[in-house]
């Protein structure tokens, strides 16, 4: 791709960018990190503090994030970077704040293509099972002949144990952990694929490709899930007493008193609509000057909120009561065992669960590489704007730095520390920082009557007048209210848990490097622009003297 056409690249239709914004919603945090949260903070009652984040935070930040990710577009930026800059008026330091917030998606690139290559190896060691039946088993798991139906919750640990190494640092690179890497590499490498193809050749033609298929997948398993009547006989397993688990709302009072549960739900949003980690903006600027923001990014918003809730919601948490009972509630200590101990362990149960546990870690695999891709194109993006790089050399570029970062998952997997980390900084802490500077930028500098005329642009519908006002007075005293008391309350404690060990240390110095080579990058970029702009302001006084 030259740089002419990367210049001109967009999206080949609407239908294209909705596709693609929503493919990158929709990944391992609609199938398994929002069951595991909801497990993890009150069931049904979370999905109180769940549903206000939705619609004070997610529904109008997205629509803001759609138009500045356009207006900067239409003025040749396409990185956090450049977009920022022109929706803060051209002042620097939101440019350096843009560049910073490239960090988000980048960083969670770098453990998500670890985890999305577990899903590869899971959906494998199924289809193994599955060809076995004629004669064409194979198996990834060194202890495992084909398929994985290990029989007791503990094997299935052992299972993930030896799939993610978190039995000690470095356990990965030796012979057993050969297969993790390898699908990590191919993962690596599909994702490059993509990327270097492009926006419209790349990147949309595959998310049209892909949504069919997750649709489908999706479907098998939630057919299944509904099939499954009373599975074990026992009292309290049918689907009702599953979804009930899912859904009652339980302890209301309770649950709402904690500021750790509103922190984790508007978390759980931003993580799951990829708002405020520089991907959406990225995506959008590739949007043409006359096509629509306004309903596009209400349609997408929705999309990942059906595959989240209505697919997420009924076909992970109520098989696992359904089959293990309450006690699997116990099991869940985090996203990771609710998805990849738990759930194999339903799968091993059910009839035919090969089958389906091929067709669920797919779907996963499915959903997940639509949204690393766009983690690593605002990088791309920021490297060929900020150094003037060409295409191939951004991309390689770009591959070959999460290529370290991910190195640094993999080798540190003793509990898995290093991934807690990068999870804490990029998808946690990051994220509600960029969602203050961005709606700041939107309410004080841009204004909220340039959000208003960029949503109007092109509108199919128009978005009602107060949403600007909204961000400003509801949305950003909402984000900063929780985010201030989450620092007050619970940070030290999170942040000391977090560096307890060395190899955690050493992870956030390596996040801290990251940080400051994006800032020094920024600077050098926004004060060429700077220089640029007065040298052409200074051309155009020359020649209006002469005249
Ligand atoms: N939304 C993705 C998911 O649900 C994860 C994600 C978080 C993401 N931040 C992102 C994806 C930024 C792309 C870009 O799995």
């Amino acid at each position: 791709m030259t740089r002419d056409e990367h210049l001109n690249d967009h999206w080949g239709s609407r239908l294209g960018v909705v596709l693609a914004v929503s493919g990158s919603a929709v990944g391992l945090g609609n199938f398994i990190r929002f069951p595991g949260q909801a497990a993890m903070n009150g069931g049904g009652a979370f999905m109180i503090p769940y549903l206000i984040s939705l619609l004070v935070v997610a529904i109008p930040i997205s629509a803001s994030e759609w138009a500045m990710g356009r207006y900067g577009g239409r003025r040749g930026f396409h990185s956090p970077l450049g977009i920022y800059y022109a929706a803060g008026q051209r002042r620097p330091i939101c440019g350096l704040c843009g560049g910073m917030f490239t960090f988000t998606a980048y960083v969670i690139d770098m453990y998500y293509l670890f985890v999305e290559a577990w899903c590869l190896v899971y959906a494998l060691q199924y289809l193994g099972g599955l060809l076995a039946h004629v004669g064409l088993g194979f198996s990834l798991f060194p202890e495992i002949e084909s398929g994985l139906n290990l029989g007791s919750s503990e094997a299935y640990g052992k299972a993930f144990e030896s799939v993610s190494g978190a039995s000690g640092d470095g356990a990965l690179f030796s012979k057993a952990g050969w297969p993790v890497l390898a699908t990590l590499a191919l993962c690596t490498f599909a994702n490059f694929f993509l990327i270097y193809h492009g926006i419209s050749r790349g990147i949309e033609r595959f998310c049209k490709m892909v949504a069919p298929l997750i649709m489908l997948c999706s479907l098998i398993v939630l057919v299944r899930v509904f099939t499954l009547g009373n599975p074990t006989g026992e009292e309290g397993r049918s689907l009702l007493d599953g979804l009930g688990f899912m859904w009652n709302p339980g302890s209301v009072r309770e649950t709402l008193s904690q500021p750790a549960v509103w922190l984790a739900a508007a978390s759980q949003i931003f993580f799951s609509t990829s708002l405020c980690t520089s991907a959406v903006c990225t995506y959008t600027s590739y949007v043409r000057p006359k096509q629509d923001v306004a309903l596009s990014s209400v349609t997408a918003t929705m999309a990942n909120e059906f595959c989240e809730v209505c697919l997420g919601g009924m076909m992970i948490l109520p098989p696992a009561i359904m089959f293990l009972g309450a006690a699997a509630a116990d099991q869940i200590g985090s996203s990771f065992s609710l998805g990849f101990i738990v759930l194999p362990n339903v799968f091993g149960k059910m009839p035919a669960g090969e089958f389906f546990g091929f067709v669920f870690f797919s779907l996963l695999f499915f959903a997940a590489i639509t949204s690393s891709i766009s983690q690593l194109q605002p990088a791309v993006a920021f490297l060929k704007e900020a150094l003037g790089w060409g295409h191939k050399r951004s991309v390689l570029g770009c591959v070959v730095a999460v290529l370290v970062g991910s190195t640094c998952v993999c080798w540190f997997t003793e509990n898995l520390t290093a991934l807690d980390s990068f999870d804490f900084w990029s998808a946690n802490f990051a994220p509600f920082l960029c969602a203050i500077v961005q709606t700041s930028i939107v309410a004080f500098i841009w204004g909220l009557n340039g959000l208003q005329k960029e949503l109007d642009q092109g509108a199919i519908v128009k978005l009602p007048r107060f949403i600007g006002p909204f961000i400003k007075y509801v949305t950003l005293p909402y984000l900063a209210a929780i985010f201030a008391f989450w620092l007050w309350k619970n940070s030290a404690d999170r942040v000391e848990s977090l560096l307890a060990s060395r190899s955690a240390q050493l992870s956030t110095f390596f996040l801290l490097l990251v940080l400051i080579a994006m800032f020094l990058t920024s600077l050098y970029a926004v004060r060429r622009w700077k220089r640029e702009e007065l040298l052409a302001a200074g051309q155009e006084g020359k020649s209006e003297n002469n005249e």
